[in-house]
């Protein structure tokens, strides 16, 4: 939550300014507080009362407002805010941001802030993808600002690709990992996430039906509490969190590197549904079908446990380590013993038989196994799960 953390929002002159009007509720909603500063351009596509009626504050708009001047000077209002929010980011606003001009409010507060700063562009694909305006955003990249998306997409114009504003639950997610304050603020957290490929050859690989959902919400959920998550994942179907750092991985062996360089954690949740075994010898070209109809033989070799690994007592064992057992049957039986054979402190169990609808479905029904016993959990919906979890988490790391 953003426990009153104070955003200042500057919307520019695009079509995407709607989506600030939907952003505004969205920080309040999450404990924020927004000051709005609509550009000029801004104000012909949403009107400062709205703007102002939301957020319930003032709008500033010029700089040339005596009024405002003698309330709160530029500087100030420059100052005044935890993060400095611009959504939308117009080609012009950027292109302000990265000749150091400050000709308007807007840029004028964006030239004398110390505060850091996050964009979201958007506009037309053809904008985006133009020399002038990629330079700018490198410009911008090496000077520390921060940005968000554009995504890709249909836009307003009728044209396809980067261009479209992130969404307001997108850019709260990013704001929330840059100023939560709760009880995971200052802990970080690995969570593994999705299936693994494991190559059988540069066409085909061996693969699960996990979406990644469950992780992905997991994720989410902590960073909701002010954790700061590293996520790795296989090659998953859910959409990606938003807020986490993004490490993609298609093995296990990859996802194994990349979880023990990202240590040390104050706590590792493993969510993936790693592949056990992968293919000894990967070809380098295609297998072709033999002529004799005889089918190849697939020799395979043992995943390393990553799960394992890492609840291993070693140096850098985080404080709590948490696996997941997917079970078709003895769910509770079956997970206990994994819980030891595995060394983890907690095990989150659930049945994956195909009745049950939960692998790769929207709805989760977990028993908890630590120490002291098992704690069976109502069916939920897995961003359920994911925030009940993440609140044991932070009970247990605090
Ligand atoms: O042994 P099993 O695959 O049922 O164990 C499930 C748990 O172990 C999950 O938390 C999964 O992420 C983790 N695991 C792992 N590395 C493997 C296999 C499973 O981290 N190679």
């Amino acid at each position: 939550m953003l426990n009153g953390k104070r955003i200042l929002l500057i919307i520019g002159g695009g079509i995407a300014a709607f989506k600030a009007l939907e952003l505004i509720r969205l920080i309040r909603k999450a404990g924020g507080a927004v000051t709005p500063v609509v550009t000029r351009a801004g104000q012909e596509f949403v009107t400062p009362l709205s703007a102002s009626a939301l957020a319930a504050d003032k709008v500033y708009s010029d700089l040339f407002d005596l009024t405002d001047e003698a309330e709160m000077g530029h500087i100030e209002l420059s100052r005044s805010a935890d993060l400095i929010v611009v959504a939308p980011a117009t080609a012009d606003l950027i292109a302000k941001m990265a000749g150091g001009q400050a000709n308007d409010l807007a840029s004028t507060v964006l030239m004398a802030t110390d505060t850091p700063v996050l964009i979201a562009p958007a506009m037309n694909v053809r904008m985006w993808l133009h020399p002038a305006n990629q330079r700018n955003i490198a410009t911008l990249e090496s000077d520390g600002i921060a940005r968000i998306g554009p995504d890709e997409g249909d836009m307003a114009c009728g044209e396809f690709g980067p261009g479209r504003m992130a969404e307001p639950q997108a850019i709260l997610e990013e704001i929330l990992a840059r100023l939560a304050t709760g009880p995971l603020a200052g802990k970080h957290i690995v969570v593994t996430s999705g299936p693994t490929h494991e190559p059988i050859d540069p066409v085909r690989y061996i693969a699960n039906r996990s979406s990644g959902a469950q992780g992905t919400a997991i994720a989410e959920a902590l960073v909701r509490l002010g954790a700061k998550v590293t996520f790795v994942t296989g090659p998953a179907t859910a959409p990606l969190p938003n807020g986490v750092e993004v490490i993609p991985v298609e093995t296990a062996q990859q996802m194994l590197k990349v979880v023990e360089v990202s240590m040390p954690a104050d706590a590792a949740i493993f969510a993936a549904a790693v592949a056990d075994w992968h293919v000894t010898k990967e070809a380098k070209g295609k297998i072709k079908k033999d002529k004799s109809g005889q089918p190849p033989a697939l020799k395979l070799a043992e995943n390393p446990d990553i799960l394992a690994t890492i609840a291993r007592k070693r140096k850098d064992r985080p404080k709590l380590v948490i696996g997941f057992a997917a079970e078709t049957d003895d769910v509770i039986a079956n997970a206990t013993a994994k819980r030891k054979r595995k060394r983890c402190d907690w095990i989150v169990a659930n049945d994956v038989s195909p009745e049950t609808g939960i692998m790769g479905g929207d709805e989760n029904a977990v028993t908890i196994i630590d120490a002291k016993g098992a704690e069976s959990w109502p069916r939920a919906s897995k961003r359920d799960v994911a925030r009940r979890l993440a609140e044991r988490i932070a009970e247990t790391l605090s």
